[in-house]
């Protein structure tokens, strides 16, 4: 193998030589760590599994991600699909649900062959998954590559336990996993116009927990640096399940799940944690869950202390934002119409023993649910307080009714409007008030044929709506929620694309879908979005 890729150099140097005027083989790409072997794939190149960061293991577990500093004597093989970093992983229909590698921290980048350009603009993927789970590879790249006028660069970072286990203090701070997603950035900017990327032309976008980390990202001041515009679908930093009270308690939990004892120190829990074999602590997830995968992120970000070394976020995002040291550049925030749909769904599978649907245990068992489903077990000082809340948020969406598939469309509401939707106009309002640069928005409606509601509850005998990644998906395409794309929705997808170029191109800031141009919301009286059903869009007033 070695003398092969010896030849390869050989016959580069000497048709490189011999005869100037040769174009690059375009499979063949030298960054600053040496040359990299890509892939042919008909339509485009790949080039995946690049390291950015040194591996995240023995000691580096836990810690800040130092970058990438290897230099290849041959050439690299960057002909392998990214790996998932280790995770429990909620799609997993098994007991068993651990997937993937400590060792993960790599971009992966796709360049379309069919371009008019010799440079071109660049989208940056952060993939969901609730901050637990997800990988760069389970959102499709095919799509893009069709319309080819993007590059494509997928992130991995540090999910669940490994990404953003926290003490709260200087020690073990967290936000691992963000810090990998900033490091990841850092690289692209560098080494993108070696694949033929323009680095002023970078649009950072991300879904669910990748939405929320891309909003995360920009709360950074001086993202400015790293991208021209961010996306964030279906998940921005205020949603209640994004930045988590109470880690430090899951810390130690974690500590004593594994063995380390009844630890009160940090430094001595971080040393026991890393001397731990890594599936274990992943595995120990599911002591965390109160059922099913309830709540689904145990671990995510955290508000660092101050004088924590390399810390990410140490004020909570509104506060940042009411600071206006965030980064001034345009930014999208949307959900769709039944977003919780992801969650409402997996409590309509039937129980094998019992025939019963979670749906109908929540009417004994939700005062212990209701917190961890909508994520606010920490919000409140007393069991009593507590309490209080899940009464009138029951009441609130459902009045005397009982949980049932008859009042399904209400709890679905519930979930919607708490986990994806309340913080939209809530973030819109503060960048407004507190920001320069233009905010828009957007909310799809427009029910999918499959997906991840008839995943998770393997039903297809209910009407869902538009649920959590309907429109994603028809961007980076996922093949196992989706089989097929109606013609409509081919018509947004290439829309979705076009809206995505002009976002990375454009120098005004302006933003456009199909016919319709996103109204900014700086400096206006009501906020609005952009509409987007199977028929068109159209520009509207938010409405609660
Ligand atoms: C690169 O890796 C792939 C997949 O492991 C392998 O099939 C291929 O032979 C490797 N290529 C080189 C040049 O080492
Ligand atoms: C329920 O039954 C199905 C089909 O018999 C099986 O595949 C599945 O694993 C079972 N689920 C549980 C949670 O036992
Ligand atoms: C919960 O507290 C609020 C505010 O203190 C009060 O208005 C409401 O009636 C209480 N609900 C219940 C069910 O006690
Ligand atoms: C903004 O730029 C786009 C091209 O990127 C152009 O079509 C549009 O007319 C410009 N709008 C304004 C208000 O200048």
């Amino acid at each position: 193998m070695k003398w092969c890729t010896c030849v390869t150099l050989i016959w580069i140097f000497w048709t490189g030589s011999v005869e100037s005027e040769s174009p690059p083989d375009p499979l063949i790409v030298e960054i600053p760590n040496g040359k990299i072997l890509g892939l042919d794939n008909g339509l485009y190149y790949s080039y995946e599994s690049v390291p950015y960061a040194e591996p995240p293991i023995g000691d580096l577990r836990f810690e800040s991600p130092k970058p990438y500093e290897g230099h290849w004597k041959d050439i690299f093989n960057a002909t392998r699909p990214p790996v998932a970093c280790l995770q429990w992983n909620q799609f997993i229909d098994d007991t068993n649900k651990l997937a993937g590698q400590e060792d993960c921290l790599t971009v992966s980048i796709y360049r379309p062959k069919s371009t008019k350009r010799s440079s071109l603009p660049v989208l940056v993927l952060l993939h969901g998954g609730a901050f637990m789970f997800g990988r760069a590879s389970l959102n499709g790249h095919e799509y893009l590559m069709r319309q080819g006028t993007l590059i494509v660069v997928k992130i991995s970072y540090r999910v669940g336990p490994l990404g953003f286990v926290s003490t709260g203090d200087k020690d073990l701070p967290g936000n691992f996993g963000l810090k990998d997603q900033r490091l990841a950035l850092e690289w692209i900017k560098k080494n993108i116009a070696h694949f033929g990327g323009k680095p002023e032309n970078i649009v950072l976008i991300g879904h669910s927990a990748g939405g929320a980390s891309v909003h995360l990202q920009t709360l950074r001041h001086d993202f400015g640096q790293l991208a021209k515009a961010a996306v964030s679908v279906s998940g921005n930093a205020l949603d209640p399940w994004v930045v988590q009270s109470g880690a430090r308690r899951r810390a130690f939990e974690l500590g004593r799940l594994l063995g380390c004892g009844q630890l009160h120190d940090s430094v001595a829990l971080k040393k026991c944690l890393k001397s731990k074999p890594a599936g274990e602590i992943v595995s120990a997830v599911k002591s965390f869950l109160i059922f099913s995968y309830v709540p689904f992120t145990p671990f995510g970000p955290v508000v660092e202390p101050a004088d924590a070394p390399g810390a990410f976020l140490t004020q909570h995002p509104s506060e940042v934002i009411r600071s206006g040291k965030f980064a001034q550049i345009p930014w999208l925030a949307s959900y769709t119409t039944e977003d919780g749909g992801y969650n409402a769904a997996s409590l309509l599978e039937q129980s094998n023993k019992t025939g019963e649907n979670l749906i109908e245990k929540l009417n004994d068992r939700w005062f212990d649910w209701a917190p961890y489903l909508l994520f606010y077990r920490d919000s409140f000082e007393t069991i009593k307080d507590l309490d209080n809340y899940s009464t009138d948020i029951r009441q609130a969406y459902l009045g005397d009714r009982r949980f049932g598939l008859e009042s399904y469309w209400d709890l679905q509401r519930m979930f919607t409007d708490v986990l994806f939707k309340n913080s939209v106009p809530k973030a819109l309002d503060l960048h407004r008030q507190y920001g320069k640069s233009p905010v828009y928005s957007f909310v799809y409606d427009n029910p999918s044929v499959s997906g991840v509601g008839q995943v998770l509850s393997k039903r297809s005998d209910v009407n869902f709506g538009t649920v959590h990644g309907d429109d994603f998906f028809l961007i980076f395409d996922v093949g196992s929620f989706r089989a097929a794309i109606r013609p409509d929705e081919e018509i947004i997808s290439r829309n979705f694309i076009r809206m995505l170029e002009d976002f990375s191109l454009s120098d005004n800031g302006t933003l456009t879908f199909g016919s319709c141009v996103f109204e900014d919301n700086v400096g206006r009286e009501h906020l609005q979005h952009l509409r987007i059903t199977r028929n068109g869009c159209k520009n509207e007033k938010f409405s609660l």
